[in-house]
């Protein structure tokens, strides 16, 4: 019967530093978003520049933008935000690896938003994108 008390303390024990961790968890979320952008996609269309700047299978990140625009082998584009889902910092390199977060580490697969490592566990959102006049325009239509 003396085990059980022990068992008890020991459950709370844990309880408790699952209780520390949220709290170190949503600390570390609100100081992150301090300086970021609220919404992670455009609210309004955004002029990215000349469309060829992403040849056929190729991929751009543009930091200024939060967004990075993928081009497949037919010609195709697709678009994403590229700030990061765990705490919203933006992604400062694209190599073989993925998009990279310079914060906690998170890797994105940037042609399918999809996380590849964590901490983040929410895909990139999709943004769209289009071709006009030789431009590329992401987000909604004016
Ligand atoms: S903000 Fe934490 S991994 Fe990107």
């Amino acid at each position: 019967m003396s085990g059980q008390p022990a068992a008890r303390r020991t459950v709370l024990k844990g309880a408790a530093l699952a209780g520390t961790a949220g709290l170190g968890l949503a600390a570390c979320s609100t100081e992150s978003k301090v300086g970021h952008a609220e919404n992670p996609v455009p609210t309004a269309p955004v002029d990215l520049g000349a469309a060829d700047a992403v040849p056929a299978g190729g991929v751009k990140l543009y930091r200024e933008e939060r967004l990075v625009v993928s081009r497949d082998d037919k010609g195709k584009c697709k678009a994403f935000s590229a700030q990061c889902t765990h705490a919203g910092c933006v992604l400062t390199k694209i190599d073989k690896d993925g998009g990279h977060c310079p914060c906690h580490g998170s890797r994105f697969d940037v042609r399918t938003g999809e996380v590849l490592e964590g901490p983040a566990t929410v895909p990139l959102p999709k943004v769209d994108v289009r071709e006009e006049g030789g431009k590329l325009i992401a987000g909604p239509k004016a």
